[in-house]
């Protein structure tokens, strides 16, 4: 039996991989004070035909269920996140900062950076329209990057503002509900051909085409940068109103974020999305928000392929995997008495293995040396003593097993072992 095309076995190697993303995503998320929460993977598919956009309700892994339901496996969590907000929206004081880490489905053709199945971390703020929201939210952006050690040599995040465009649309004259359409064209630009951009802009081609070409200049854009040169992290930013994001609920600011190398696609995505929850809200509540979701797969690519994030994701995945104790039971009937101090010594939280079934000690000690283990304890002939042993310096100690605690205490520099 196959797995299906783009979803993915979790080998040890790739868990500790995904493990490292998560900490890192959810350590610097708490620091900016984000607190998490969580939605279910199957909704109504409704959800996302209202307001996704076609692209993605194209891409939904969708089917009916045994009580004649339509549901869809969620591919992106912000229509959730708006229904959640628009029914308990009078428990919480705003801002809310809301930040998830989960999975998500996507019916696409699997190609690199693209799968059927991936994660996002995705960070909100709702009930703040202060330009200040948008700074705070994207210098989070920037940090999570750089708590992979990936500097502004190394990725870039283009900024762009809808309102940019729907002025300039306005200012010409072109009906509101045409709006959406010519958008979804400025995204697909560089990835459709140029005639059917062309074809699809009308009379409005060689403007459109001029502005994506020469670049466009707002206030509201250069007051962002400033924000966030004031943090020391302008080098990450560029503007490029080229960028109007896939989904059609964005109303005002949006960013994606790249590798500089132009090599892949977008590591995250997100923007202001200030008339969602009102849509989504039986009693139309006004609800200002704005967000941004970065995905596992293409961030994983990035840290392989940039050296020195690579190497500092190895050393703290082999940091952590490492056991702190092996235990050698060198003579069986010592077996219980090494069993009982095993208990004890988890109970006070180290990291301790030992052979589950008669081994000769050799091959107990490569086993120890394996797991990373610092220290050895041999439990033989010695007892009612035991033998540590210092796995770096090679130093043997005689210890009385009552004592053994303390002295495992000491040498992991606990400060208290009671
Ligand atoms: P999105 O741009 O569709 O935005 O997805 C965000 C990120 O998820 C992408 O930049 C990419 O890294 C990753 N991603 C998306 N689809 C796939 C896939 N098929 N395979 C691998 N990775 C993928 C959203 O989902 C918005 N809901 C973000 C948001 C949150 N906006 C406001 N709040």
């Amino acid at each position: 039996m196959q797995k299906l095309p783009g979803f993915r076995d979790f080998l040890p190697d790739d868990c500790a991989v995904r493990n490292y993303i998560f900490a890192r995503w959810r350590e610097v998320a708490r620091r900016y004070g984000f607190v998490e929460w969580e939605g279910p993977i199957l909704e109504p598919t409704e959800l996302y035909k209202k307001k996704s956009g076609s692209e993605i309700v194209d891409q939904l892994f969708n089917f009916t269920d045994k009580g004649e339901r339509e549901v869809a496996m969620r591919p992106e969590l912000t229509p959730t996140l708006a229904r959640v907000v628009a029914a308990h929206e009078r428990e919480f004081k705003k801002p809310l900062k809301w930040f998830s880490i989960g999975r998500f489905f996507r019916f696409e053709k699997q190609q690199r950076g693209r799968l059927r199945e991936h994660f996002q971390l995705n960070c909100d703020i709702i009930g703040e329209t202060a330009l200040a929201a948008d700074i705070e939210l994207l210098a989070l952006c920037i940090d999570l990057l750089r708590a992979f050690g990936l500097t502004e040599n190394d990725v870039v995040v283009r900024i762009s503002d809808r309102e940019f465009w729907t002025d300039f649309l306005r200012e010409r004259n072109v009906p509101a509900d045409r709006w959406d359409n010519l958008l979804q064209v400025i995204d697909k630009f560089g990835r459709e051909s140029r005639e059917k951009t062309i074809e699809k802009l009308g009379e409005l081609a060689d403007l459109v085409l001029k502005v994506l070409s020469e670049g466009g200049k707002s206030e509201k854009l250069d007051r962002l940068v400033d924000g966030l040169r004031d943090r020391g992290l302008a080098e990450f930013v560029d503007i490029d109103v080229r960028i109007v994001r896939g989904l059609a609920y964005y109303t005002g600011i949006v960013f994606e974020l790249f590798d500089r190398a132009g090599n892949l696609r977008a590591i995250a995505g997100g923007g202001r999305y200030d008339n969602l929850i009102q849509q989504l809200s039986d009693d139309a509540v006004s609800m200002p928000a704005l967000g941004f979701a970065m995905g596992d797969v293409v961030l994983g690519e990035v840290v392989n392929e940039t050296p020195h994030a690579l190497k500092q994701m190895q050393q703290a995945i082999a940091a952590e995997r490492k056991i702190d104790i092996y235990v050698v039971i060198a003579k069986e009937k010592h077996r219980a008495d090494a069993l009982a101090q095993i208990q004890q010594l988890r109970d006070h939280g180290y990291r301790v293995d030992y052979p589950l079934t008669p081994t000769k000690v050799a091959r107990q000690f490569q086993a120890a040396e394996d797991g990373g283990a610092s220290l050895a304890l041999l439990y033989g002939d010695e007892w009612p003593q035991v033998k540590v042993k210092n796995l770096t310096t090679r130093e043997e100690s005689l210890i009385p097993n009552k004592a053994l605690l303390d002295s495992v205490a000491k040498f992991f520099n606990v400060p208290d072992s009671a």
